[in-house]
Formats: C-alpha cells, sequence, structure tokens
C-alpha cells in the first residue's frame, strides 16, 4: 500500500512543508493559535506550489503527441488561481492582520520584516500571473529560457523562504496580551473574510479545500470552513472545472496521486 512516505513524489516536496507548531509546543497563549493557523494556511500555499512544480514537467506540450490544449489551459488556469491566492493572502496580512497587530501592541513596526519580505517575490508572482493569463496551450513550455519552471524558479525560494520566516516571527509574540491578540486576530479576520468577492471565492475555495491535506499533524480542522463546504465545491464551485485536477487532495482533504505525476504515482490511506 502507497503512502505519502512513499518515494513516489507527491506534494510534500520539493520545498518542505511546515511542521504544526501546536504539535510541539504546549500553551493555551493565544500566540501559539495564531502560528499554528498561519502554518496550516502557508501549507496550503506551499502543497499546491509544490503541486505545480511536481506537474509542469509531465504536461504534454505542443510538440508531444500526447498534447492536449484543454490539459494545458487547466493547468494555465489552476497557476493564475495559486498566484491569486498567495496574492490575497499577502494583501489581507497587510491591509488587516499586520496593521493591527501593530496597534495592539503599541509597536508599529511588529510585523515589518513580513511585510518587507512580501516585496522580495512580488515582481516573479505577477510575471507568472501574466504567464498564466496570457500563454496560449500550444505556447505553454515547462523548461526552457521562456518555460514557466524558470519563471517560479525566480521568486520560489524567496516566497517560501518567507513562508517560513514568519512562523517563527509569530511564535516570538508570547509576551503580548493573549486576550487582545485573540481579539485583534478574529476581528482581522472577519474584516479579511467580508472584503473577498464571489470570483474569488468560487476559484479560492476549491483550490484550499484541495490543498488543506487533514491527514497532516494537526490538520484535521483546517480550514475552518463549513462541513457542506466540499459538497458545494464538488457538486457546485468546481464542477466541470478541470483545473482542480492539479489538486493534491480531494475537496475533502484526503491526499491523492497527482493527475500528471509520475504515472506510477499513488497514494492510499
Ligand atoms: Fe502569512
Amino acid at each position: 500500500m502507497a503512502t505519502k512516505s512513499d518515494p513516489i513524489p507527491w506534494a510534500d516536496g520539493p520545498f518542505s512543508l511546515i511542521e504544526t507548531p501546536s504539535v510541539k509546543r504546549k500553551s493555551d497563549h493565544f500566540y501559539l493559535k495564531a502560528a499554528t493557523e498561519m502554518a496550516h494556511a502557508h501549507n496550503v500555499l506551499i502543497r499546491s506550489l509544490n503541486a505545480i512544480l511536481r506537474q509542469g514537467p509531465h504536461i504534454p506540450t505542443s510538440t508531444d503527441p500526447k498534447y492536449c490544449a484543454k490539459d494545458v489551459a487547466d493547468f494555465l488556469n489552476y497557476v493564475r488561481c495559486w498566484v491569486q491566492m498567495v496574492h490575497h493572502h499577502h494583501w489581507v496580512e497587510e491591509e488587516f492582520i499586520f496593521p493591527e497587530m501593530g496597534k495592539f501592541s503599541g509597536k508599529p513596526g511588529l510585523m515589518d520584516e513580513p511585510r518587507h519580505q512580501h516585496e522580495s517575490f512580488q515582481a516573479g508572482l505577477t510575471n507568472l500571473e501574466s504567464y498564466s493569463i496570457n500563454t496560449k496551450p500550444e505556447q505553454f513550455e515547462w523548461k526552457g529560457p521562456q518555460g514557466m519552471e524558470r519563471i517560479i524558479g525566480s521568486f520560489s525560494e524567496q516566497l517560501t523562504g518567507h513562508l517560513y520566516d514568519e512562523i517563527e516571527v509569530l511564535l516570538t509574540m508570547g509576551d503580548l496580551d493573549s486576550e487582545e491578540f485573540k481579539k485583534t486576530w478574529l476581528k482581522a479576520e472577519t474584516i479579511a473574510k467580508q472584503s473577498g468577492n464571489l470570483k474569488l471565492l468560487v476559484e479560492m475555495v476549491p483550490l484550499v479545500l484541495g490543498s488543506a491535506d487533514k491527514t497532516y499533524e494537526g490538520g484535521e480542522d483546517f480550514p475552518p470552513f463549513p462541513w457542506f463546504m466540499p459538497y458545494v465545491a464538488h457538486y457546485g464551485l468546481a464542477a466541470r472545472n478541470g483545473s482542480w485536477r492539479f489538486n493534491p487532495c480531494d475537496f475533502w482533504g484526503k491526499p491523492r496521486p497527482l493527475a500528471f505525476g509520475d504515472s506510477s504515482s499513488s497514494i492510499e490511506d
């Protein structure tokens, strides 16, 4: 029986996932809950990035006899949605979470370092977004000077480095007032949820659900969506959208073989 730990490439690499803070530490202070939630959210971003990196090389391009324009179009759309998800995550932090944390802690520059790190991968992300929007299926290349691999490689180390670092910053916040921290965090989350539009919801929900591995340490309750959301995604939001084939998990958070990975790829529980 194959599992995630088999040597068959899955979306737990090439970029390693973040260890769940609450698995190793114990504390009732809110900083641990905040760091744990953020780690789960970052792992969604990393898992779907890994899914792109692991499947991209296996998608037949126009010179390949197995080329299928729809496969490429769906993959390009998946990549575009991933970029949007990363943009949205950082926009929420910059607009709501970081400023509120600066205010309540009395340290306006508290989250300056993570905010500055955002700038280090912004241009690369924008390039990838343009590529995913403007490339026709027959023009798609993974390898080569104009290929997608190179664009992702121009910023992926900075992005993932930031995703790891931000958790470490949150883990230093045990000296802040726990109740105030919680109030601020929840308020920022509520405002952020209200700021999303319908298009974002339609594209983000299937991507988040399909990249959140509920078998991962402490991941069984993430994302904190209502129980029926996987059904809404499966039968509504995602119906007829082939892009979600590239998700590494089903909408119920169960890992599955990558659609375009190594042909021997297999994951069972
Ligand atoms: Fe974050």
